[in-house]
């Protein structure tokens, strides 16, 4: 498949590039800053771009077949709208182009329970925004998997848990490398259309 990838140069977008190319798809890693992408590999191309920028992503992303977002600030604490504005420049340009299928990264503090309401409390700006992006997708009319993870680790593994619409019991943490093989999945196995999903160890 020829993929198209969001966040790439993060720690869980990494997982997602990698992982990708391993199972041999094409991957396009639609980045800021070209230098932070270190992987090399005849099926990866970079793209230097702007992620709230509806034209540019729609230039870019035109023949993919699928869309996978581990879009984050990088400073939690400072007020943000990245993830609302990037949701929104996103969904539109696949609209415009006819990609319909998005696997976008969230977080598991937005299920019910105290816990995760303190989480949203300490990180409310993010927790914000974050939701704010679930909006956007969601009322996008595009095939779309929100991945709601808890907190992300380097752990060494890729299985998970899942659960559509509620987190797993029990599962406190993820490796970033589980959220990535769980977003290549649902791409591959067509599954979790129009679905918040649970993830965890
Ligand atoms: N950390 C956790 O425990 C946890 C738990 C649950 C859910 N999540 C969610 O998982 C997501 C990803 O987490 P992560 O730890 O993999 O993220 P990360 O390592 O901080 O990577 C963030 C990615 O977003 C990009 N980015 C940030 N600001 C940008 C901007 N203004 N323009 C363009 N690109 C920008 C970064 O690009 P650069 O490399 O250019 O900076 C990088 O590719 C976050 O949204 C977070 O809410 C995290």
């Amino acid at each position: 498949m020829k993929l198209f990838v969001i966040g790439a140069t993060g720690r869980t977008g990494r997982e997602i590039v990698q992982q990708a190319l391993e199972k041999g798809h094409y991957v396009t890693a639609f980045v800021r800053s070209p230098e932070g992408s270190s992987l090399t590999n005849e099926r990866l191309t970079v793209l230097k771009g702007n992620v709230v920028d509806e034209n540019q992503l729609f230039e870019a992303m035109q023949k993919h077949d699928a869309v996978l977002s581990a879009l984050g600030p990088r400073k939690v604490f400072k007020p943000s709208s990245l993830l609302h504005d990037s949701a929104l420049a996103t969904t539109r340009a696949m609209s415009r182009s006819g990609v319909r299928r998005l696997v976008i990264l969230s977080a598991a503090a937005h299920f019910p329970g105290i816990p995760n309401r303190i989480v949203s409390f300490v990180l409310r700006g993010h927790m914000r925004d974050s939701r704010a992006m679930e909006a956007i997708v969601q009322a996008s009319g595009l095939d779309w998997t929100i991945a709601r993870p808890p907190r992300l680790t380097e752990e060494n593994y890729t299985s998970y848990r899942s659960r559509e619409g509620a987190a797993p019991k029990m599962g406190f943490t993820l490796a970033r490398k589980a959220v990535a093989a769980f977003m290549l999945d649902a791409i591959e196995q067509q599954k979790h259309f129009h679905k918040i999903v649970g993830i965890a160890k």
